[in-house]
Parts: structure tokens; C-alpha cells; sequence
């Protein structure tokens, strides 16, 4: 029992997060679900359940400190120890250019996308050194590439990506990585269809509506397999790094660990 793995995944209510949570239950994990919709979290923790794994429901918006704070507290609580903590909750407004773009939904997003896994890391720590434990922080290729309209989500997300290498540095007994999720079938993706049009670059904004009509968009279980893989058994060489969901070192083992193809 006390050697099952205990995860936190933070924007567990839907999208990537979701799926990241039902594959850790086709383990057997032990699974902390966070985000701030109740209800879209019960439906998700019910899925766990049924998948053969152990759902805890944290509603909390991480961009709260003490929230954050008692989301670790809570975990250690119920299951008794931490194993993995995945950083994905995420938000990508405000979509408008660098001087159209209202300062305080800046300031919310870099809260949401970055102080909110600083706040999880750093209460975190204790446990995860314990166990030596894995951060998967969720970035984007937004991370590296600049995006027009994106300002704080493409700064937040190169912070995180640049967070996770010092974490790297800091803590030689947690593996911590990065991970590019691809471009995904979410209510992300709908968001910019919707008001890309209007802030991004037509050409740009054009490429994503583009990719949905062709279906070439990833379906959330694909990179969802392998960050929960990565969760539970991301080598130490990889700790500090920014990694594809579809590198083979990556989606290999995922594939052959989870076996089925959707959750
Ligand atoms: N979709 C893509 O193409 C894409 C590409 C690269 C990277 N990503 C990254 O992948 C991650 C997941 O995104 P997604 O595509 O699955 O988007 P999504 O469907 O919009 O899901 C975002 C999740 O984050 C939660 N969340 C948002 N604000 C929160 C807050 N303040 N506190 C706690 N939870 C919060 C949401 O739940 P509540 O609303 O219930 O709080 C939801 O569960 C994000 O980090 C995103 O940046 C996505």
C-alpha cells in the first residue's frame, strides 16, 4: 500500500490534465486531482476510481499561495507521502500585443502559469527529496518560439521551462523536466480559434483553425501517457531538460508501460 505512487496533477478538471490523471489510475497511482471546478473534478475523480487507481479531490486555484500550500498538506495527509508533481494548469490569455495588453490579466496569467508551480515546488520539496520524487512542469513551444498576442503566456512558459533546469541543479534527489505537449485537441486550442482571429497574426491565427479542420490537432491521451509516464519513472539523465512528448525516449516506454491506447 504505502509503496503505491501518490501524484498531484494540477488542472485535473479537463483537457490534458484529465487524461494525465486517468492514465496514473490505469497504474494503480494514487491521485490528487487540483483545479478550480468542483464539479468538473468529481467526474474526472470518478474516472480514476474506476481505472483502478485512488482519486483525492483538491479544488484550488493555484495561483493562491496558501492554497497551493494546503494542496500539498492535504495530499500528504490522506496518502502519507508525495511522489510526483505535474504542473499543468495553465491559461494563455491575455491574447492582445504587448501594448494592448491589459497589465493585471497579464500579471494573472504569469500567477496562474508560473508562481503557481513555484508556490507547489516549493511546498513540495520535503516530500518529493523523501521520496525521490519527479516534478513534470507542462511548457509549450511557445517556451522557445515567439508568439504574436502571447507575450505573458510564451514568458511564463519559458520562466517554467528555465524554473525546471534550476530545480535540476538544485535538487540532485528529485528528477524535475519540462514537457513540450504538442499542439492539443482542447479548450485551449478552441480559445484561440475563437479570439485568435482578432489579436494574432492572420497567418498565424490561420494555422490553428487550419490544424483543427484537418485533425491534425494531438488528441489530449497521447501527450496525457506520457507525461503521466514520466510522472511515475522519468530517468535522472532527463532531469533539467525541455522534452517532446513524442521523443522516442519518452513515448517508447509510455506506449509499451500503458499498453492500451486510450485511457
Ligand atoms: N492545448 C494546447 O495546444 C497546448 C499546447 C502546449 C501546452 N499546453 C499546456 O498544457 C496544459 C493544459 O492545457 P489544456 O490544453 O488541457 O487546456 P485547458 O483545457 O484549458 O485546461 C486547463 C486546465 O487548467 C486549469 N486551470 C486554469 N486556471 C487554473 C487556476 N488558476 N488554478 C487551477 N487550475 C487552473 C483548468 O481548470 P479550471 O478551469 O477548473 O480551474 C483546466 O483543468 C497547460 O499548461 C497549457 O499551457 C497546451
Amino acid at each position: 500500500m504505502h509503496d503505491i505512487p501518490v501524484i498531484i496533477v494540477t488542472g485535473a478538471s479537463r483537457g490534458l490534465g484529465a487524461d494525465i490523471a486517468r492514465w496514473l489510475a490505469t497504474k494503480g497511482a494514487r491521485v490528487a486531482v487540483a483545479a478550480r471546478t468542483l464539479k468538473a473534478l468529481e467526474a474526472v475523480a470518478l474516472d480514476v476510481d474506476s481505472a483502478g487507481g485512488q482519486s483525492l479531490i483538491l479544488p484550488a486555484d493555484v495561483s493562491d499561495r496558501k492554497a497551493c500550500e494546503r494542496l500539498v498538506e492535504t495530499t500528504l495527509h490522506h496518502f502519507g507521502r508525495l511522489d510526483g508533481l505535474v504542473n499543468n494548469a495553465g491559461i494563455l490569455a491575455p491574447l492582445a500585443a504587448i501594448g494592448q495588453s491589459d497589465p493585471d490579466t497579464w500579471a494573472r496569467n504569469i500567477a496562474v502559469n508560473l508562481l503557481g508551480p513555484f508556490y507547489l515546488i516549493r511546498a513540495a520539496l520535503p516530500a518529493l527529496r523523501n521520496a525521490e520524487g519527479r516534478v513534470v512542469n507542462i511548457s509549450s513551444g511557445a517556451a522557445r518560439k515567439p508568439i504574436g498576442a502571447w507575450s505573458a503566456y510564451c514568458a511564463a512558459k519559458a520562466a517554467l521551462t528555465h524554473l525546471t533546469a534550476v530545480l535540476a541543479v538544485e535538487e540532485p534527489r528529485i528528477t524535475a523536466v519540462a514537457l513540450r505537449p504538442g499542439v492539443i485537441d482542447t479548450a485551449m486550442q478552441a480559445l484561440i480559434r475563437r479570439e485568435g482571429p482578432e489579436a494574432m497574426d492572420p497567418e498565424k491565427a490561420a494555422y490553428f483553425r487550419q490544424l483543427k479542420q484537418d485533425g491534425r490537432l494531438e488528441p489530449s491521451w497521447m501527450p496525457a501517457r506520457s507525461a503521466a509516464w514520466l510522472a511515475l519513472h522519468a530517468p535522472k539523465e532527463l532531469s533539467g531538460r525541455f522534452v517532446e512528448y513524442d521523443d522516442p525516449r519518452i513515448a517508447d516506454p509510455a506506449r509499451a508501460m500503458f499498453k492500451t491506447l486510450s485511457p
